[in-house]
C-alpha cells in the first residue's frame, strides 16, 4: 500500500484533546509533518518542530494561516460557520478531511437527533465541498464510564480514543479509505455494570456501584455537562437497557490490530483506578 505520508501535511484540530493528541502522536511516529490547532495558547503543549496554530473552528476568521500549505486536515465537529471554513480549507488547497462524528450519524433515536444533526451538518459540508474525506464514527468512548448511574444495565461497546486515532493515522497515510463512513466501537457489548465490574477486577477490590434516580442523574450530570445534552444522556441510558450495543470490527479492519478491550483500557489505568 502507498505510504502518503512523506507528501502531507496535516492540520490537526483538536491537537490537545483526547483523540486529536493521540493523532498527532501516531502522525509524529510516521514522520509526518503536522500543525498543532488549539483555541488556547497557553495550552498547546507540543513537541519540537511541531508547529503550532491558534485559533476557532466556530470563528474561521480566527484560522488565518491555520490551513496555509497544509493538504490534510483532522477535524472536530465544531463549525457554526460551516460555509466559511470549508471555503478556508478549499482557498488554502486542503484535499482531504478526516472527520471525527459519531456513531449518532446513523442513530435515529429521539435522543440522537441533537447529535446526529450536528455532525451530519459538518459532514454534509465536506462532501458537498468536494473535499475527499473519511468519516470516523466512533461509539461511546471508554473514559465516560461512571459508577453513580441510573440504568446499570444500559449496554456500550466503549472504544479506546487511541484506537479511533489509529484509526485516522491508517487514513491519512493510506488513503485507502476515502468515501467512508465508518462506525467505530469497542469490541464488546458492556452493560455499565460490566464496565464497573472490570475496573474492580483490576484494582483487585470491590467498587461499589450506586443506582441513583433518573432525577439525581440529571441534577449530577447538569454539573458536568452542558444543559442541553442532560436529557438526551439519560434518555439513550434508558434506551440502552437489554439492547446489545453495535459491534463492529472496523478497527481491527483498518489496523490490522483487535480493537484495545474495556479490560486491557482498564488495566492501563488501574494506576488512576487506584486512587481514592
Ligand atoms: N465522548 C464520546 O463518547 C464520543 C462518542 C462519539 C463521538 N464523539 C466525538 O468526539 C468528540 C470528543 O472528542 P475528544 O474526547 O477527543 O474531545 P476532548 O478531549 O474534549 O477535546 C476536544 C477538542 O476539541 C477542540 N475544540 C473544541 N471546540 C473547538 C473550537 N471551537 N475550535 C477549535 N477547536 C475546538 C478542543 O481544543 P482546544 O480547547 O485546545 O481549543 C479540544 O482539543 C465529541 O465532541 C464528538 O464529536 C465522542
Amino acid at each position: 500500500m502507498m505510504d502518503h505520508g512523506a507528501t502531507m501535511k496535516i492540520l490537526v484540530t483538536g491537537a490537545m484533546g483526547g483523540v486529536g493528541r493521540s493523532v498527532l502522536d501516531g502522525l509524529l511516529r510516521k514522520q509526518v509533518a503536522v500543525r498543532a490547532l488549539s483555541r488556547h495558547p497557553e495550552k498547546l503543549q507540543v513537541p519540537d518542530g511541531v508547529e503550532k496554530a491558534i485559533g476557532d473552528l466556530n470563528e474561521p476568521e480566527t484560522l488565518k494561516g491555520a490551513f496555509d500549505g497544509v493538504n490534510a486536515v483532522f477535524l472536530y465537529a465544531q463549525g457554526k460557520n460551516l460555509p466559511a471554513l470549508m471555503e478556508n480549507m478549499k482557498r488554502a488547497g486542503v484535499e482531504y478531511v478526516v472527520f471525527l462524528s459519531t456513531i449518532d450519524a446513523t442513530n435515529e433515536h429521539d435522543y440522537a437527533q441533537h447529535n446526529r444533526q450536528r455532525h451530519l451538518a459538518v459532514e454534509n459540508a465536506i462532501a458537498a465541498a468536494g473535499f475527499h474525506y473519511t468519516f470516523l464514527r466512533p461509539g461511546a468512548f471508554v473514559e465516560e464510564s461512571i459508577v453513580r448511574i441510573p440504568y446499570p444495565d444500559a449496554q456500550q461497546a466503549p472504544i479506546d480514543e487511541p484506537d479511533i486515532a489509529a484509526v485516522a493515522v491508517s487514513a491519512f497515510l493510506s488513503r485507502s479509505l476515502d468515501a467512508q463512513a465508518i462506525v467505530l466501537t469497542g469490541p464488546q457489548s458492556l452493560t455499565q455494570r460490566q464496565q464497573v465490574e472490570c475496573i474492580s477486577n483490576a484494582v483487585g477490590r470491590p467498587i461499589r456501584m450506586e443506582t441513583i434516580s433518573e432525577e439525581q442523574a440529571r441534577a449530577w450530570l447538569a454539573t458536568i455537562i452542558p444543559p442541553g445534552y442532560v436529557t438526551l444522556l439519560v434518555s439513550q441510558w434508558r434506551d440502552e437497557v437489554g439492547v446489545t450495543a453495535q459491534v463492529t470490527d472496523a478497527v481491527e479492519r483498518v489496523t490490522g490490530r483487535p480493537a484495545t478491550t474495556y479490560a486491557d483500557w482498564v488495566k492501563r489505568y488501574a494506576k488512576v483506578f487506584h486512587k481514592p
